[in-house]
């Protein structure tokens, strides 16, 4: 099924002037990046978008990381988007990620593992909708 799901660039990779490296697998893997955006998360923002990790012990050094620079914010639409680009990024351990995937090319800790990718069609649904309307939105 045609889905959409939500990409984001972490602040690790924006850094490391690295993003267009990132998107260059997200392209070859057949995903199509139909929105997109950099943006400097408040915050009041990240605590918000990363709600549901309120109570874990690594919220705060979450929020702290994913507002540490600036990310890259995307929309990418294809075949069983959601559970397809969780496999292409790899285990959020990039310890354990494996081969060829982006966290295991690209990231550096579970902290700074280079990219989020929504976990369910529900989660994608609110995710893009936190970041982007429709209108900014092109397939
Ligand atoms: P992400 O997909 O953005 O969702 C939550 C993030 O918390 C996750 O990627 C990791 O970068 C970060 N994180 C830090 N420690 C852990 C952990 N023990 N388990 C899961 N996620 C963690």
């Amino acid at each position: 099924m045609l889905e959409r799901t939500l990409s984001i660039i972490k602040p690790d990779a924006v850094e490391r002037n690295i993003t267009g490296k990132v998107n260059a697998m997200i392209e070859e893997a057949g995903l199509r990046i139909v929105a997109q955006k950099r943006i400097h998360l408040t915050v009041k923002q990240a605590e918000e978008f990363y709600r549901e990790h309120k109570d874990k012990a690594f919220f705060t050094s979450l929020v702290d990381f994913m507002t540490s620079g600036p990310v890259i914010v995307q929309v990418l639409e294809g075949e069983d988007a959601v559970s397809y680009y969780r496999k292409i990024m790899g285990a959020t351990n990039p310890a354990i990620a494996e081969e060829g995937t982006i966290r295991k090319t690209f990231a550096l800790s579970i902290d700074k593992n280079t990219v989020h990718g929504s976990d369910s069609i529900e989660s994608a649904k609110r995710e893009v909708g936190f970041f982007f309307s429709e209108i900014e939105i092109c397939d």
